[in-house]
């Protein structure tokens, strides 16, 4: 193997991806022999390209749109995040076998842990807006809290119910129409739609009928500030944005790549942030 061990991730398209600036930062501040790149990887080139991870010293890879199913499927190995969400966002060798992750789940739970201390006394119920694939992390990680009621709101009501039928009887799938009766009972809301995000219509939707001490979520991270967030904090409530579940689903990765537990450090926060108000979306 190369003595410079090289990471990256994988999309398609992957210009905007935040993942090289925080890689970056931890290569250059633990003083590290590594590289952490972007690969444009188109549908079809996939296979190929996970096939190369453990040669030449290619240590792995994050997963990003459209990949994360694909690289579920191309796993030998998962944990049980990835299992129980069907998608992997962090790809490794684990002697031979390709071995696959889904860190979004810690990602979204260290940061309600940090941003939201105590949460896990404070909330009965969780509505989840949305039902793609970072619903499915979210959900999975309240449901391993023990959080013991989660509320799925989606426009398509299928794709609720389908997550309902992947999580079991401690969740329940309503019409997006329906969103203003379950907020009175709600004590952690989390948006894990597309909207309010730059370039996304907006999130439309009544705030005031939420319960009072809840606790808002948004995993949008441009803007740092959505309306979400903005209208929760004129109401006084706890807010975690987007950027904390950025920052650390990264961490994992590159432990296992570059074998050192990286720190989200205020410096890293504050180079994130600058480069997200710099522009463009993403997630
Ligand atoms: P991700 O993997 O980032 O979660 P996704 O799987 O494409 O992305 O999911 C996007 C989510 O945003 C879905 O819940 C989607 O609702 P549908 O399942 O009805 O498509 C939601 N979403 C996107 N645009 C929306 C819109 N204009 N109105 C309401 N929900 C929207």
């Amino acid at each position: 193997m190369n003595a410079i061990r090289r990471a990256g991730v994988c999309g398609w398209p992957i210009a905007h991806s935040r993942s090289p600036l925080i890689h970056g930062y931890w290569l250059k501040r633990y003083g590290i022999n590594g590289a952490y790149e972007r690969f444009g990887v188109p549908p079809l080139a996939f296979a190929e390209f996970v096939a190369s991870v453990g040669a030449d010293g290619f240590v792995g890879f994050n997963v990003t749109v459209p990949h994360k199913e694909t690289a579920y499927a191309a796993c030998e190995k998962l944990s049980e995040a990835a299992q129980a969400t069907g998608a992997v966002n962090t790809l490794w060798r684990d002697g031979a076998a390709l071995s696959g992750d889904n860190t979004d789940v810690e990602g979204f739970l260290g940061s309600l842990d940090a941003e939201a201390p105590g949460w896990r006394d404070r909330v009965f119920r969780a509505t989840v807006l949305g039902a793609g694939g970072a619903a499915r992390a979210v959900v999975y990680g309240l449901k391993m809290r023990g959080v013991e009621e989660i509320v799925i709101v989606n426009r398509t009501k299928a794709r609720a119910e389908a997550l309902v039928a992947r999580f079991g009887p401690t969740t329940r799938a309503t019409a997006w129409g329906k969103l203003s009766a379950e907020l009175p009972q709600t004590d952690l809301l989390i948006n894990t739609t597309t909207l309010g995000m730059v370039g996304q219509p907006p999130l439309d939707f009544d705030l005031a009928p939420l319960k009072a001490k809840a606790t808002v979520a948004d995993i949008v991270y441009t803007p740092l500030a959505t309306r979400l967030l903005e209208a929760a904090r004129k109401r006084n409530l706890v807010t975690v944005g987007g950027l904390g579940m950025l920052l650390r689903q990264a961490a994992p990765g590159f432990a296992l790549w570059f074998g050192r537990t990286p720190e989200i450090t205020k410096e890293l926060r504050k180079l994130a942030e600058a480069d997200l108000r710099a522009g463009g979306s993403g997630r």
